[in-house]
């Protein structure tokens, strides 16, 4: 067997995407063990699903640190007091700064429903749609000090319909982000994914082995 991975889990919103992650480790294929789930909005879906799993669900409440930094020592010293190793941000809703960053260089993950380097930020999908792309997705990648501009690891393509809406096309990207993250989890957790920090000053992820996802 693998070597199990110490995930953290940070989230904002329902939490479908922990969901993909906790189903992935019940059913074998993803070699982890979420040790807490946080999340700054004290009623998300996220933490309903952290704690019918039975992990630990944390809400620590931006509104109560002073800065962006102040609130991202608070989450770093609860991840380091559960021996997390990489941080996964699944629909976290807030910037993260270098005090995240540093605590876990490279350790940061981030999944978002675009094609990055296509519709960065909010509303990825409602970005497409308005430009008339005709190929969408969603992309999982390492965080950096941008806004969705860290190494991408890996991406899914779906096709975007004539009648869509940012409805069905969310949901179309969604139901591939499910299967994209444990994907990309497990590569981390096997220790195929790397870093490479020498190209053109830009860092670039290698993925050794195959690559085949669902
Ligand atoms: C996903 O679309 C993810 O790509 C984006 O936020 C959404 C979170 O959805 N970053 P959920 O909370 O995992 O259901």
């Amino acid at each position: 067997m693998e070597r199990v991975i110490v995930l953290g889990v940070l989230a904002s919103g329902s939490g479908t995407n922990l969901q993909a992650i906790l189903d992935a480790i019940a059913a074998g294929s993803l070699d982890a063990r979420v040790a807490v789930v946080i999340s700054n909005v004290a009623d998300a879906g996220a933490l309903a699903r952290a704690r019918a799993a039975g992990v630990e669900a944390l809400v620590i409440d931006h509104k109560g640190f002073a800065d962006r930094r102040a609130f991202d020592a608070a989450v770093v010293e609860a991840l380091r007091m559960r021996g997390v190793e990489l941080v996964v941000l699944a629909g976290f809703m807030r910037v993260v700064t270098d005090v995240l960053l540093g605590a876990f260089p490279w350790g940061v993950v981030n999944i978002h429903p675009a094609l990055l380097p296509a519709f960065p930020g909010v509303h990825a999908q409602a970005q497409a749609l308005r430009h008339g792309v005709r190929v969408a997705g969603c992309t999982v990648h390492f965080v950096d000090g941008g806004t969705d501009t860290g190494p991408i690891i890996a991406q899914t393509a779906v096709p975007v319909l004539e009648d869509d809406d940012e409805a069905s096309l969310t949901a179309r990207i969604l139901a591939k982000e499910h299967a994209l993250l444990p994907q990309v989890l497990q590569w981390i957790a096997e220790g195929r994914v790397e870093v490479d920090p020498s190209v053109a000053g830009r860092a670039r992820v290698v993925v050794r082995g195959p690559r085949l996802a669902g």
